[in-house]
């Protein structure tokens, strides 16, 4: 269980985080919903140590995580709204590399990881491309195979169907929903209101640094009157 307790952060003497308190559970979804410029990148950053933060702890099974420290334990993984792969490498070594390098995996066993997640994301004949040559839906699962090579416990995709058309908008969700399904907790920022139809997830709306409100998908659909805000800004969206 993934808890953020009474999380704030600023930029100068700009309160971009305002007391965040929530809890995400194993095999759940959390989505960040809200303008831009609101902090949900930020957010996600400082999961991944990215970013410090200044005040405010995260704890996950209640241990709490050293918010000070670049992100060594690789408990939280994260894909990034430009993929950030190594465009200069191939496919296969963009996973080998980090597993050897920062894992200290032999080059045999980077290789059998690589395989397998390569095989499972539809890659595997796309092994000796290289990431440059690869469609923007590509990156993007190479980008997740990517980050859970290192085994994380926590999976944080930042506007994860942003360059991608409808049809790579559903393969997306459903890899997103799989991850759930897989044990991992999983947190999404998203403006795309197509993901959030076809997700199973909780939304967390965010407006000025807070959470303003918060949604069951199932229950939105059954009741968008009960969330007026969150329907109001998908409506907006649409
Ligand atoms: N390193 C930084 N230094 C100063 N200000 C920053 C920094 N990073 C982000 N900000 C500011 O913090 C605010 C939140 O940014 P953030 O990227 O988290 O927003 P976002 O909700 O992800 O927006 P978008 O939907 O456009 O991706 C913005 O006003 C941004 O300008
Ligand atoms: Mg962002």
């Amino acid at each position: 269980m993934l808890k953020i307790n009474q999380l704030t952060k600023s930029f100068g003497t700009k309160k971009i985080l305002n007391d965040i308190n929530l809890t995400v559970q194993k095999g759940e979804i959390a989505l960040f919903l809200g303008s831009s410029g609101v902090g949900k990148s930020t957010l996600l950053r400082i999961l991944n140590n990215l970013e410090t933060v200044n005040s405010g702890t995260i704890s996950l099974d209640g241990t709490v995580l050293d918010l000070t420290k670049i992100n060594t334990t690789h408990t939280v993984g994260m894909v990034f709204q430009q993929f950030n792969l190594f465009d200069h490498l191939t496919v296969e070594q963009n996973i080998t590399l980090p597993l050897e390098k920062v894992l200290k995996k032999s080059p045999a066993d980077a290789t059998k990881i690589a395989h397998h997640l390569l095989q499972r994301y539809g890659l595997l004949d796309k092994n000796n491309k290289y990431a440059s040559q690869l469609s923007g839906g590509q990156k993007q699962r190479l980008a997740i195979a990517r980050a859970l090579a290192m085994e994380p416990k926590i999976m944080c995709l930042d506007e994860p169907t942003s360059a991608l058309d409808p049809v790579l908008t559903s393969f997306v969700a459903n890899n997103i929903q799989q991850l759930a399904t897989d044990g991992y907790i999983v947190l999404v920022a998203s403006h795309d209101t197509d993901l959030i139809e076809k997700l199973n997830c909780t939304i967390y709306l965010m407006s000025e640094g807070r959470i303003i409100e918060m949604a069951q998908s199932e229950n939105l659909k059954i009741n968008p009157d009960g969330f007026p805000k969150i329907k109001k800004f998908i409506a907006g969206h649409e």
